[in-house]
Order: structure tokens, then C-alpha cells, then sequence
């Protein structure tokens, strides 16, 4: 069997869980965090600092990695791992949500999605069996649902028209996917904050017996309070005995948040977007590398931190780097930022572990 997910211990006070997913490529110890490489890399972070910085399961797009390099490229050169050079798990999202949030003078219809590249103009049909055909090519250990997930500012008629349309789109991307025994095939739930649409998606879902499940639809610029609320009651009734995904969150307080009730993988581009924009993560913070304050600070970004910028460099030379616009900056405060946030999950994990979850980390389960 190449998928699996064990758990190895339940928080006696929340729904938290630590677990091992078994996948093709090797094990993903949850919870945790998962870097994005977008275009199957994460930006200015080579495969060794990943896996330097623990990174288990990396993330890549479909929709990007389709508009360039083209999938079949990727396949020719022996899947996206050998492509670039990660030999550890990868999952792929299906591109719906990129073509909904990225690209203009996009149609939807029952058959899929009709947008305009951004790259070249031409027109290109996107549909669930588009999308998985792209995703068996380019060979992820974790492939996604193509869905519709609407925005924040959608009625609840919409919401509820999108929900029902990403459960026949679920359908059709099971009978289309041609390798379930190489690749795992997530669902994604959605149904907004309403919490009867998102009860729904879960039981339409359950019912089609999958090897994972994501909760889509989150963090979409609904208000903050919202995003738990929709966790707390979605999570909880997904099967235990399968990963839950929250999609696009990756803040301290939210995953710590959404871990509590149950969810073991999280996805985010903060910590590389951050330290492209000379911001470092530090002990649930954000700081401004760029201010005159680290111009003389010698001391590293985090005493405790394992990373190689952490373990090497100050913040003075950071700031005087990211001042300069060197792009060596930007490299290591994501270097850094990366490190953190598995490095968070992988304490909170560890935590679960020893049944301690509440006493280390329940100071972030209160509102705000
Ligand atoms: N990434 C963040 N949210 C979503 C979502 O709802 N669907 C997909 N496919 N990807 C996401
Ligand atoms: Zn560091």
C-alpha cells in the first residue's frame, strides 16, 4: 500500500493529533508545514536548504507549471522530483484556485474554466480532467481536486452553487485520474463560512471514500475570527483516520488554531514572499529587517534557530544586505522563515506527542 496515515497520539484536551503520511516518496510527520514551490521551486531555496530546514512535503502548481515549462516537459524529464531535484513528497494543487484568483477574463461554466493566459494570450480550457491529466503527468505524490472556490464577497447562493459544482467536479477528477495506486487524489471542501454548506461538501465527500481531504474556500478575505470558526467545524468531521489539509494558511495563530481541531498540513507563501520583502518571522513576530534599529544589532535573527542564516550571519549584515537589495538577503531570511515555520509545526507536533499540546501552546488558542 503507498499511502497511509497513522496516527501516533491524540491530544487529551483538543483534537489535535500527531500522525505519520506514508506516501511514495517517504513519510510526512504531521502536523506540518509545507513550503510552496509554485513554479517547482521554492523560491531561492535550493532542495538541500529544504531539506536542511526539514522540509518533508513540498508543494508545486498546476496551472503555473502548465503555462511554463508545459507538463510534458516535466513528464519527459522524469516527473516533476527528478525535474527539480526533490526526492521527498510533493503535492500539486489543481490550478482552479489559481485560475479564479491569478487570471483575467476567465469563464465559468459546468464544463471547467475558459481563461487567457497571462503569458502568451492564448485561450486555455481548464477542466477537471484537464487537471488531473496535468497532475498524472507531472507526477506529484499528492494531487488535488480541481474546484471552484468562490470569494469572500459571494451570497450564500453562490457559495452554495460553487460547493455543489466542486462535488461533480470531484467526481469527474476521480474517474479521470489514471494513477490512484502512484498518486493520491485530496477532495477540497468548501462552502464559505456557512457552516450547513461546509457540513454538506464533508458528507458528499466522505461518501467517495478518499485517501486525503483539504478544507478549501479559507482565508479568502473573510473576517479573521471567521477562518477558526469554519476550522473548528469543519476539520472535526472529516474520517480521523485520513490527513486533513488546510489549504493557504500558514500564521502561528491559525495554524496553532486549526491544528487544535484536527488539521495536520498547511500551506503558505508567507514565509517566502516575507523574506522577499525583507520581513524575518521571530518567535511569533514579525520584524522589519530594514529598520535602523538592526543596523548594529550583531546578535542573529534567533539565538535558537538551527538555520544556516541564523547560524552564520547577524542582523546587521542582514539589514545592510536587504538595504543594498542583495539578493542574498532575500535568500536567507526565507531560508530562515521556512526553517521557522516547520520548526514551529515540528515543536507543536512534538508537543502532541508528549500530551503537553495545551500547556506549550494553548496561550494561542484564545481570540486574537
Ligand atoms: N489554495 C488555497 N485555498 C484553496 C482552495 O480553496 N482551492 C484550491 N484548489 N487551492 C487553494
Ligand atoms: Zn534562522
Amino acid at each position: 500500500m503507498a499511502f497511509s496515515y497513522y496516527i501516533q497520539a491524540n491530544c487529551s484536551h483538543t483534537k489535535a493529533r500527531a500522525g505519520i503520511f506514508t506516501t511514495p516518496h517517504g513519510t510526512v510527520e504531521t502536523p506540518r508545514f509545507m513550503p510552496v514551490g509554485t513554479l517547482a521551486t521554492v523560491k531561492g531555496i535550493t532542495p538541500r536548504q529544504l531539506k536542511d530546514a526539514a522540509a518533508q512535503m513540498i508543494l508545486a502548481n498546476t496551472y503555473h507549471l502548465h503555462l511554463q515549462p508545459g507538463e510534458d516537459i516535466v513528464e519527459s524529464a522524469g516527473g516533476l522530483h527528478k525535474f527539480m531535484a526533490w526526492e521527498q513528497p510533493i503535492l500539486t494543487d489543481s490550478g482552479g484556485f489559481q485560475v479564479f484568483s491569478l487570471s483575467e477574463l476567465r469563464k465559468i461554466s459546468e464544463e471547467g474554466v475558459t481563461f487567457r493566459s497571462p503569458r502568451d494570450g492564448r485561450i486555455i480550457n481548464m477542466t477537471p480532467e484537464h487537471s488531473i491529466k496535468i497532475q498524472n503527468a507531472l507526477g506529484a505524490d499528492v494531487i488535488m481536486a480541481f474546484d471552484e472556490c468562490p470569494p469572500a464577497d459571494a451570497s450564500k447562493a453562490e457559495v452554495a452553487a460553487a460547493t455543489e459544482r466542486t462535488y461533480r467536479w470531484l467526481k469527474r477528477c476521480i474517474s479521470a485520474h489514471q494513477k490512484p495506486e502512484k498518486q493520491a487524489l485530496f477532495g477540497i471542501v468548501q462552502g464559505g463560512i456557512y457552516l450547513d454548506l461546509r457540513s454538506q461538501s464533508v458528507a458528499d465527500l466522505v461518501a467517495l471514500d478518499l485517501p486525503g481531504y483539504a478544507i478549501g474556500g479559507v482565508s479568502v478575505g473573510e473576517k479573521p475570527e471567521l477562518i477558526n470558526a469554519t476550522v473548528q467545524h469543519t476539520a472535526p468531521l472529516l474520517p480521523a483516520d485520513k490527513p486533513r489539509y488546510l489549504m493557504g494558511v500558514g500564521t502561528y495563530r491559525e495554524m496553532v488554531q486549526a491544528i487544535a481541531s484536527g488539521v495536520d498540513l498547511f500551506d503558505c507563501v508567507i514565509p517566502t514572499r516575507f523574506g522577499r520583502h525583507g520581513t524575518a518571522l521571530v518567535n511569533g513576530e514579525r520584524i522589519n529587517i530594514k529598520n535602523a534599529q538592526y543596523k548594529r544589532d550583531y546578535k542573529p535573527l534567533d539565538e535558537t534557530c538551527p538555520c544556516y542564516a541564523c547560524q552564520n550571519f547577524s542582523r546587521s549584515y542582514l539589514n545592510h544586505l536587504v538595504k543594498s537589495r542583495e539578493m542574498l538577503g532575500y535568500i536567507l531570511l526565507s531560508l530562515h522563515n521556512i526553517t521557522e515555520l516547520i520548526r514551529f509545526t515540528q515543536k507543536i507536533r512534538t508537543a502532541i506527542l508528549k500530551d503537553n499540546f495545551m500547556v506549550e501552546f494553548g496561550n494561542w488558542l484564545s481570540k486574537s
